[in-house]
């Protein structure tokens, strides 16, 4: 959480700055702040502000530096004021930091620090600490110094005062990437913040220090040999990473999801079979697999529940998914024999990337479904297999989660030929509807103003369920989370038959109750679970493929779905889910993109 960009170069620094930190601002959007060398000289100015990136611009007024750091925040430590707004200054030192650091009490007592701070958060503390080991002469020995006594999660930028024009970054865990071209040298927490001016760019390494001039970039590790940096390349531009017309990316990106599928299953397929050999996963990571353990987050995670329902069904084989916040203290049962895919978009969620590498102190099958590439679960996992989503800027996840899924969806037909599960002809059939899975979802957008229309019925709605049975039920809990987050409505995710065993009791005139009823198997059983909350008061808007059952004493609203095989239901309903949540949100006048509290990157614990 928290965006960081830095640059110094032959251009205005403030308008870099300020740009960069409006593309960076999904990471947080509590405060904003710029520091920047004062004339190109030996003062540092800060502007800062509770408030977005707009607030800041409001404050900024002076263009006459040409190196500089900027940041906005998600608060961890403090709340949200201009006290705690980074960059912080202390002495010599200017600062701004992604991460925490966990003993920032003990290095205030240890080096006597209290006496320079001002605000409540872990990032002055360090701030302190760089200026109390600064000698007045050389940076690079303070950053040396200091990083070590460090415990937690950290990227900095920093600038020392006497030091005009350049600017110093090290980092641990939380991520950083840079680039060196002919405007200058940039810094961020993500490629967004400086594409427009380079395409090439590599990942900070940890514990590295980097030295930032006009003229380019120097790597040092903590003993003083230089570092190369491994330098890589983007194939998509800044159009992919701006709204593109629409009125919010989250709108862009729910449209985007036809093409985003597309893109992420054809490399993969070969005479219309999966074929991950692109993705230098072997067919031996599938062998012997006993038992598949999954693991992420949020919607992530509940890409992993639709992961689950297909591949215990398809395989017989015992499928877990996990919290990974949870996973480490849950005694997992992982064997060497044990296949652990994490799931993740940004590749930086910290809970995720634990249980990685937890899971890889036991089984050396782990795989990664992620979306950024060269993040650090891609890097650090056994096998990594990229989604194309490209970039996901609204906070709320949608294309990544159909991504996500459709990664499941190869996975689990390779597994099945692997292991005898399914035969070839069968594997045909699968891959072939998972090919016309774009298309389907392209009929369903159309129906955006019926959605937009139903949703009217959802704003003064104060609570809201979601039920459904089997593979609807893991796609309710993601309907829910998404109405949640972005409209600030209570809502809940039930399996259909458990709502009777004390749930039902919430349902009374007029509650909002969406239910999913795509499974023929579960059908018969989740239409009467359906009548149960509809005789007791309930607004029922049901998403089904079968058009017969429209009649007033199961529904209020019912939106067909274009009919596909039940397995594949799920891509075409869950458009309809994000949609709702869309509609709602807006309706309510709230910003999509960026819900209250939230930050898109979540590298804290
Ligand atoms: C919800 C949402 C979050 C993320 C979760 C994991 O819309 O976006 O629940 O899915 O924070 O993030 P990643 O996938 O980056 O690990």
């Amino acid at each position: 959480m928290c965006g960081i960009i830095g640059f110094t170069g032959k251009l205005e620094a403030q308008d870099i700055l300020l740009d960069g930190l409006e593309k960076l601002e999904y990471r947080g959007y509590d405060s904003a702040g710029i520091a920047y060398f004062k004339e190109n000289k030996g003062k540092i100015s800060t502007r800062k502000t509770a408030g977005k990136v707009k607030d800041l611009r409001a404050i900024c007024d002076d263009n006459e530096s040409t190196c500089g750091i900027g940041h906005t925040r998600w608060a961890t430590h403090g709340g949200v004021t201009n006290a705690n707004a980074h960059p912080h200054k202390c002495g010599n030192v200017a600062l701004i930091h992604n991460g925490i650091i966990e003993n920032y009490h003990e290095l205030v007592s240890s080096y006597d620090l209290g006496k320079d701070l001002i605000s409540e958060t872990d990032t002055e503390v360090a701030a302190a600490l760089f200026n109390k080991l600064y000698d007045g002469e050389n940076p690079i020995e303070a950053i040396k110094k200091a990083v070590p006594l460090f415990k937690g999660s950290f990227a900095f930028c920093i600038m020392f005062k006497n030091k005009p024009g350049i600017i110093y970054a090290v980092r641990n865990v939380s991520p950083m990437v840079a680039a060196t071209c002919e405007e200058g040298s940039f810094i961020a927490s993500d490629l967004t913040a400086f594409i427009q001016y380079s395409k090439k760019y590599f990942i900070v390494p940890e514990y590295t220090i980097l030295t930032m001039t006009e003229s380019g970039i120097t790597l040092t590790d903590l003993d003083g040999t230089n570092v190369e940096p491994e330098f890589l390349e983007v194939n998509w531009d800044i159009t992919a990473a701006q709204k593109d017309g629409y009125p919010t990316f989250m709108l862009k990106e729910i449209n985007e999801q036809p093409d985003a599928i597309t893109r992420t299953i054809t490399p993969r397929i070969a005479d219309g079979l999966p074929d991950f050999s692109a993705d230098n996963i072997p067919d031996s990571l599938f062998e012997n697999c006993r038992d598949i353990t999954i693991v992420a987050c949020g919607t992530a995670m509940y890409a992993g529940m639709v992961g689950k329902s297909l591949m215990q069904e398809m395989l017989g084989i015992p499928v877990t998914v996990a919290i990974a916040s949870e996973f480490r203290y849950e005694h997992p049962v992982i064997t060497e024999d044990s296949l652990v895919i994490v799931v993740s978009q940004s590749g930086e969620t910290i809970d995720t990337l634990e249980a990685l590498r937890l899971a890889k102190t036991r089984t050396q099958k782990t795989l990664a479904i992620v979306n950024v590439k060269g993040s650090t679960i891609a890097r650090e996992s056994n096998y990594v297999l990229y989604t194309h989503a490209g970039p996901e800027i609204a906070v709320a996840s949608t294309k990544a989660y159909t991504v996500q899924t459709a990664a499941f969806y190869l996975i689990a037909c390779k597994l099945g030929l692997i292991q005898d599960k399914i035969s070839k002809d069968e594997a045909h059939e699968f891959i072939g509807n998972l090919q016309n899975v774009s298309n389907n979802i392209t009929e369903v957008l159309k129906l955006s103003e019926n959605v937009e229309r139903l949703t009217k019925r959802m704003l003064n709605a104060s609570n809201t369920f979601f039920i459904g049975r089997g593979i609807d039920y893991t796609l309710s809990m993601e309907g829910a989370l998404k109405l949640k987050e972005i409209s600030y409505i209570h809502a809940e995710a039930y399996a259909a038959g458990e709502l009777k065993h004390g749930t039902i009791a919430l349902i009374s005139e007029g509650v909002p109750v969406i239910a999913l009823a795509t499974q023929s198997h579960v059908y018969s059983k989740v239409i009467s679970n359906i009548r149960e909350v509809k005789a007791r008061g309930a607004y029922v808007i049901l998403l089904s493929m079968d058009e017969n059952i429209t009649d007033s004493s199961i529904c209020d609203t019912f939106i067909s779905l274009p009919k596909v095989p039940d397995r594949f239901a799920i891509f075409e309903a869950v458009i309809i889910l994000q949609m709702i949540a869309y509609f709602t949100s807006v309706g309510k006048g709230l910003n999509a993109d960026q819900p209250r509290n939230l930050a898109k990157s979540v590298t804290v614990e």
